[in-house]
């Protein structure tokens, strides 16, 4: 068989230039063209096309609709964001941080399944076989039947996986396989996306279920094209801070289950244990309360988990510097403004920083009442009350506006031990719950006024 030839495609409209040039001959983009390989049947053999018959087309009520078969992994935790278990074909794309725990959590999968029945497969390109095997006795996963491949040749690992017919393969990771059909150096986003792509079809192809392991840039996306979300079914994101124990694995694209489901895990000295109820790991003890710290309860997924919020508000020089950790940072100065606007309060001499305890994520727009109410506590100097948490969406104007699935926020919150509250009027609950002092707002300064009565 002829070697196919490579060519190069502009990542912006799609066209294909037969030498590498700087900017797109079709769309003038500059910097765009990414090798690739031209697949040899195209274009200039199949002359006749057009006279091909049409394919068949079927109505969708006529076409059977099984529900894809899930086989849990046995980490419950991990069976959740992936929608109920792996599944047959599909390509799951997991990304984090060096050192966050992705092989540790995909080798503890693995051998649950393989325990199980499954035929299992961990091809390797980062670490020996050695080092796998010397992780897996670290984790506890003695005389373990998983199937080690210590490979980065992609054409050695598709026949492989031809050969072997596994039921799910992970590929740790995706930016060390290379293809021999690229001249590109492995880890580029011509070879990855190459690389990727043919593991996919490979895995429509057989069946397999494949899971490939990327790395996150210093900016956060995975390194290489973010193509490669387009390619897989699901893509899960590990989240959290290395100093801390805790790590959210959340799904941010899953073409079998829901998105923004979230995976909790603790990592002990036997790897990544499953946390069942988290709701209560990222607020911090304070044995009293302190100024600039206030609770929110987020919704992650299908479940609800307290966050405590912290802002320090300090004298700044000049140019005053907004910082956040775990939230978004314009959205940070865009409360600041209405602080200042609708509420009084002004912070346009002072340094703002903000934080989401325990390193969680918060993308949500309820968080943005809690991060007020934390501003300004810091800013006085007073703490706010016990027991006390907020949540509700600040607009421009000043309104308060509600988050979606309000009483169950405030259900888990009374749970544990929580007692006042101040939420937005349209999520006050009609019937009383036990426990919990509920103070509804419409707008800033309305929550302002009654934390000032509170404390
Ligand atoms: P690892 O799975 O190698 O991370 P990644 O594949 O995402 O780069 O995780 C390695 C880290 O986890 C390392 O810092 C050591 C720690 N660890 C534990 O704390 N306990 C364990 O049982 C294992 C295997 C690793
Ligand atoms: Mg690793």
């Amino acid at each position: 068989m002829a070697k196919d030839k490579t060519n190069y495609v502009c990542s912006d409209c799609g066209g294909i230039s037969p030498k590498w040039l700087g900017k797109c001959p079709h769309c003038n983009a500059w910097n765009t063209l990414i090798e690739s390989v031209a697949e040899s049947a195209s274009t200039t053999k199949n002359r006749f096309a057009a006279l091909a018959k049409t394919a068949e087309v079927t109505t969708l009520g006529d076409i059977d609709a099984v529900d894809m078969a899930r086989t849990p992994t046995g980490h419950e935790e991990l069976d959740r964001v992936l929608g109920g278990g792996i599944v047959e074909g599909g390509v799951v794309l997991i990304g984090g941080d060096p050192g966050i725990g992705k092989s540790t959590l995909l080798l503890q999968a693995l051998d649950s399944l393989q325990r199980n029945g499954k035929n299992t497969l961990y091809v390797t390109g980062e670490e020996s076989g050695a080092q796998v095997a010397l992780r897996s006795r670290r984790l506890g996963l003695d005389n373990s039947q998983v199937k080690v491949l210590a490979e980065i040749g992609l054409e050695k690992i598709l026949a492989t996986l031809h050969a072997m017919q596994p039921d799910i393969a992970v590929i740790d990771s995706i930016q060390t396989v290379y293809s021999d059909q690229l001249t590109s150096a492995p880890g580029s986003v011509a070879q990855v996306r190459e690389c990727a792509a043919h593991l996919t079809r490979a895995a429509k192809a057989s069946g397999v279920c494949i899971v490939l392991v990327g790395h996150v840039t210093k900016e956060g996306t995975l390194a290489g094209p973010r193509v490669l979300e387009h390619m897989v079914d699901t893509v899960l994101y590990f989240e959290g801070d290395t100093h801390s124990s805790f790590r959210l694995v959340r799904a941010i694209k899953n073409r079998f289950g829901a998105v923004n489901e979230i995976g909790v895990f603790a990592m002990t000295e036997k790897g990544l244990k499953g946390v069942s109820n988290p709701s209560a790991i990222f607020l911090s003890q304070h044995a009293e309360p302190v100024p600039g710290s206030c609770v929110m309860v987020t919704l992650e997924g299908t479940r609800p988990m307290l966050v405590e919020i912290q802002a320090l508000v300090d004298s700044g020089g000049p140019s005053p510097r907004r910082l956040s950790v775990g939230l978004d940072k314009d959205r940070l100065a865009m409360l600041l403004a209405v602080l200042h606007r609708h509420a009084g309060v002004a912070c346009m001499d002072q340094d703002v920083f903000v934080n989401a305890v325990g390193g969680v994520r918060i993308s949500e727009p309820a968080a943005d009442l809690a991060v007020m109410l934390a501003i300004t506590s810091s800013l006085r100097g007073k703490p706010l009350p016990k027991g006390f948490f907020a949540f509700g969406e600040v607009g421009l104007a000043g309104e308060v506006r509600p988050a979606p699935r309000g009483q169950e926020r405030l259900r888990e919150a009374a749970k544990l031990g929580f007692t006042v509250a101040v939420v937005p009027k349209s999520n006050a609950p009609k019937k009383a719950i036990e426990g919990l002092t509920i103070h509804a707002v419409e707008r800033v300064e309305q929550a302002m006024g009654i934390v000032r009565e509170l404390g």
